[in-house]
């Protein structure tokens, strides 16, 4: 099997970790890649191939390519996946119609709204005039979302209503999230531990993941802005066996068949990040593709073959695939750089021990880096690196974790302290499987 995975982070590159193992793929590449992936697979760089769908999809079908993977959400909500479909080859990713559900955080309220989907009460709005309005109707603690893509930057938990109402005006005036604030979703602000379930999807056919817990809030105990995750543990410590039976029941199987009723044919992964709240479970956000960091710890614990898991939503659907997972848990740290997520410091040349062997129980993967003509690996983003640990229990990883990012470099290194301990607790965790 020839397989080409699409990103530069750090989800892709634990992507192409899990491929690089199978014994299934016999040809990995990764378009762009990092110098992370680039020890594992090949890496198309070739500006033109990232700029312009046609020319990767061409170049995928001279190269024979049987399999084609998405990672990040822009190019699934910009339709890669159906050019690569239409092309005749398999891809691992939602159409454009159906990645709506992330990239329209208003589309998605609306649907969850019609499909009696639990979230949070809400209302959308166009204009700074109907702002007033939208407040009024909902209790004076709310969060501010922009609409559209934004990078898990693009939502404000507000405290009171002079905060959400500054926040929605420069969403609504273009000031701070650009085009996808223009619309603005205000909803009720919900109480409880998150929990993101990656379900691997064709149609009504699901494969629950594990749970993970994210952490994306900058700073230890959850404060701070909002990033795109700094950190994530696997399984989770608030979900257990029954809790993942009423996702299932009560978010997953309904909206996947929301979906089937609109007429929408989705395929690949569905996130559901979720609040648990006193009343259950609520969804706070869909996303169409694996989440990040999430995916580093989920995959770090995958025994069986991720290709078979391809394969089986490309053919009779995810459930089909027989999955396996490690007993341990596993726990990824992010490394990041100093000013993210508003303004990150790059071009820092980053020093130590960021490469890891296939089958080393640490994996250092990359996210933000990039190399230069001597050879050194750099600073290219926010979130640089994500070490990633498998362990006997949650300390344990978190230990690894820790020792090893003690061993890495560059000017304007930040991460958390907290990962795996806030919220919730360093308790033992029922372990859960896929089902
Ligand atoms: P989202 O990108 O919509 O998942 O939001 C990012 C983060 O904002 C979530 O992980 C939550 O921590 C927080 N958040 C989003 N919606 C709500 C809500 N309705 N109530 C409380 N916190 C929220
Ligand atoms: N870690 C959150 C996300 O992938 O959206």
């Amino acid at each position: 099997m020839k397989v080409v995975v699409i990103g530069s982070g750090g989800r892709e590159h634990a992507i192409c970790w899990q491929l690089a193992r199978s014994t299934r793929v016999e040809q990995l590449i990764a378009c762009p890649g990092n110098p992370g992936i680039d020890k594992i697979a090949t890496c198309w760089r070739d500006t033109d191939l990232i700029a312009s769908p046609d020319s990767f999809v061409q170049r995928c079908k001279v190269e024979n390519v049987d399999h084609v993977v998405v990672g990040p959400e822009v190019p699934l909500v910009a339709g890669i996946a159906d050019l690569v479909r239409a092309a005749g080859i398999a891809c691992f990713g939602p159409g454009a119609i159906a990645a709506r559900l992330e990239g329209s955080k208003a589309h998605s309220k609306d649907f969850m709204a019609r499909h009696r989907i639990p979230t949070a009460a809400h209302r959308t709005i166009h204009s700074i005039e109907e702002l007033a309005a939208a407040l009024d109707h909902l209790p004076e603690k709310v969060v501010v979302k922009a609409s559209g893509l934004a990078a898990g930057k693009g939502v404000i938990v507000c405290d009171d209503r002079a905060q959400a109402q500054a926040a929605a005006e420069a969403m609504l005036s273009g000031e701070s999230f650009g085009e996808s604030g223009k619309i603005v979703v205000i909803e009720e602000r919900l109480f409880g531990p998150e929990v993101s379930v990656l379900a691997v999807v064709r149609g009504t056919d699901a494969l629950l993941l594990p749970p993970a817990q994210d952490h994306k809030p900058l700073l230890d105990g959850n404060l701070g802005p909002n990033t795109g995750g700094m950190g994530a543990f696997c399984p989770g410590n608030i979900v257990g066996p029954d809790e993942l039976a009423r996702i299932r029941t009560e978010i997953i199987e309904p909206t996947l068949e929301g979906l089937v009723a609109d007429g929408v044919d989705y395929s690949g992964v569905l996130y559901a990040g979720l609040m648990w709240t006193p009343a259950g479970p609520r969804v706070l956000e869909y996303n169409c593709r694996l989440g990040d960091p999430e995916t580093q710890p989920v995959l770090m614990r995958m025994q069986s073959d991720f290709a078979d898991i391809l394969e089986a939503t490309a053919g009779d659907g995810p459930s089909g695939a027989s999955v396996t997972w490690d007993e341990r848990n596993a726990l990824c740290l992010v490394l990041a750089s100093d000013g993210y997520p508003a303004a990150p410091r790059k071009g820092q040349i980053i020093e130590g021990e960021i490469y890891s062997a296939i089958d080393d129980e640490i994996q250092v993967f990359h996210a933000g880096t990039s190399s230069d003509d001597q050879g050194s690996c750099l600073v290219s983003g926010g979130r640089v690196l994500g070490v990633t640990a498998l362990a006997d229990s949650l300390v344990e990883a978190k230990e690894l974790v820790y020792a090893r990012a003690a061993m890495i470099h560059f000017d304007g290194k930040i991460h958390r302290s907290d990962i795996g301990t806030f919220p919730g607790s360093l308790e033992p965790t029922t372990s859960i499987e896929s089902n």
